[in-house]
């Protein structure tokens, strides 16, 4: 056991995005839909989608290298992967054991962590447990999807919301009072059944127990998620923030799942912060689930908008139903 440290800071971030672009027009040509709806109801104006053989583990080793070269770290010194994701390559293997091997992290344990849309936050939680511990001295965390894979392209209310990316961060010990402060996670599992991937060889009486199910696609109940998510957004923020004993006032940017810009506006009023704090991006890269926070932390950062010290919440919502929420002092 290494010495007990007291922080786990992100000391290195990176993000990879596919390169062909889907804008809203090119969806009106696809589905019953229009530009003026998919902005004015999400915010949304175009989205990445990954190509036919390109997968989420590509995403995913392209955002860690990004990631380790930010943290000036060598694949080898790396301890734990863990990858947030709700469309792996496969079962079995993990996406993290697929990533390991393609960076050469042969010192690394490595597993996934399923929490939809909360999922980077949730791994950044327990990569924090397993750092401040002194168990690891660092570890590797993405959030990525190819939300297009599993897509139902015929199906408006749900084609026009996602996209495809990765975000990956390495976390290491850093000084008293800096990096994570707190974390809080948690999850309602009689929620569930408003947002399904079932497996095509779930059995059908279980189908029916879910109305909204059909197998191996996204199918939302978005309305209900839509309430779930303005209630939990500025919950999972002020309880976060009360476990590192700030306030509201106390925040300098607050990083959202990037899911729809009228639950990001909900959530600026509920909590009595100006809107300006939380930063958007969703209009170029619609809902990458697992890899939304993280891609949105480097374009904030990289943007120079996340500074030395700032106090930066994340805060995710998504399919479980679950949410996920972390205070940062930026190192
Ligand atoms: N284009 C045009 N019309 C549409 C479209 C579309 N793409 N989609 C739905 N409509 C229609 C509906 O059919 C409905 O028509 P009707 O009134 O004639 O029945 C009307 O628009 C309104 O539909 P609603 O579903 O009530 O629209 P709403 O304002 O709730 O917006 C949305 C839908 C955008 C999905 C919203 O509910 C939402 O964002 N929900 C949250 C989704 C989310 O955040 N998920 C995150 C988790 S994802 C994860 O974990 C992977």
């Amino acid at each position: 056991m290494n010495q007990v440290k007291a922080n786990a800071g992100i000391v290195g971030i990176g993000i990879y995005v596919p390169e062909k672009i889907l804008t809203n027009d090119e969806l009106e040509k696809m589905v019953d839909t229009s530009d003026e709806w998919i902005k004015t109801r999400t915010g949304i104006a175009q989205r990445r989608v990954a190509s036919d053989h390109e997968y989420t583990s590509d995403l995913a080793v392209k955002a860690a290298w990004n990631a380790l070269k930010d943290a000036n770290l060598h694949p080898q010194e790396v301890e734990l992967i863990i990858v947030a994701t709700i469309t792996p390559d496969m079962h079995s293997p993990s996406t993290a054991c697929i990533v390991q091997d393609k960076i050469g992290a042969v010192n690394a344990a490595a597993f996934d962590i399923n929490a939809a849309c909360s999922g980077f936050v949730y791994a950044l939680t327990v990569a924090n447990q397993f750092i401040t511990t002194g168990c690891y001295n660092n570890a590797l965390v993405i959030g990525a999807e190819t939300l297009s894979k599993i897509t139902d392209w015929t199906d408006r209310t749900t084609c026009v919301l996602f996209g495809d990316g990765a975000g990956a961060a390495v976390l290491q010990a850093v000084e008293d009072n800096k990096g994570i402060l707190s974390t809080h996670i948690g999850a309602d599992g009689s929620m569930g059944k408003h947002l399904t991937i079932p497996n095509l060889h779930i059995d059908s009486e279980k189908l029916n127990n879910h109305p909204s199910a059909n197998p191996r696609v996204i199918c939302m109940d978005g309305p209900e998620v839509f309430k779930f998510a303005v209630k939990i957004m500025p919950e999972a923020t002020l309880k976060v923030l009360e476990k590192a004993g700030l306030s509201i006032d106390d925040v300098d940017v607050i990083i959202p799942h990037q899911a729809n810009l009228r639950i990001v506006d909900s959530a600026a009023k509920r909590l009595n912060i100006r809107k300006d704090k939380l930063f958007i991006n969703l209009e170029r890269y619609g809902n990458t689930s697992a890899a939304s926070i993280p891609i949105a932390l480097y374009e904030a950062v990289k943007e120079g908008l996340i500074r030395s010290n700032d106090v930066v919440v994340l805060v995710g919502f998504g399919g479980g139903l679950t949410w996920a929420s972390a205070v940062v002092r930026w190192i």
